[in-house]
């Protein structure tokens, strides 16, 4: 390969990078591959992605879902709920956070708690709107394809 095509090449790794970067919050594009399993990822990178599965057909009914996030990078917020209309309790397989998050938070009334624990679960109540938001704090830039996030809910 010349050195001008290479050159070339990597000018337009270097331009499309640039203008993948977002800084605003971008929605996750969810689909499914089995049921209660969720695809999710954001086009290009993205610091601060949202995924509401408020009344989402993906996790409809689901007592247990798998949540595999594409190419994570920043902060994922994902709102679990309300898909029922009683109070729930929500415990996330922890073993498989720890390595890839250095932080979650719980998000009450727009305030962040910090909910980041070693236990084997992680395990979150929901509150008087029967409503779980969490948010995922993955590495800044890309380090790994993907991560679980897998929970129960009861
Ligand atoms: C992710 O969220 C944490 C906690 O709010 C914040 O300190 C951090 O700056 C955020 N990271 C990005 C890349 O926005």
């Amino acid at each position: 390969m010349s050195q001008a095509l290479l050159f070339f090449i990597l000018l337009t790794l270097v331009i499309n990078q640039a203008t993948l970067i977002k800084d605003e919050s971008c929605d996750v594009q969810a689909d499914s591959y089995a049921d209660c399993t969720i695809n999710a990822g954001v086009f290009g990178v993205c610091q601060s992605a949202t995924l509401d599965l408020t009344n989402s057909d993906l996790v409809k009914s689901c007592s247990s879902v798998d949540l595999f996030w594409n190419y994570p990078v920043g902060n994922l917020t994902l709102t679990i709920g309300p898909s029922q209309h009683k109070p729930y309790t929500v415990y996330i397989d922890n073993e498989k956070l720890t390595p890839y998050f250095s932080h979650v938070y719980r998000i009450f009334n727009g305030q962040e708690t910090d909910v980041t624990t070693i236990d084997q679960k992680l395990i979150q109540y929901s509150d008087s709107n029967n409503q779980i938001i969490l948010k995922f704090q993955g590495p800044s830039t890309l380090f790994y394809y993907g991560v679980f996030i897998e929970y129960d809910i009861v």
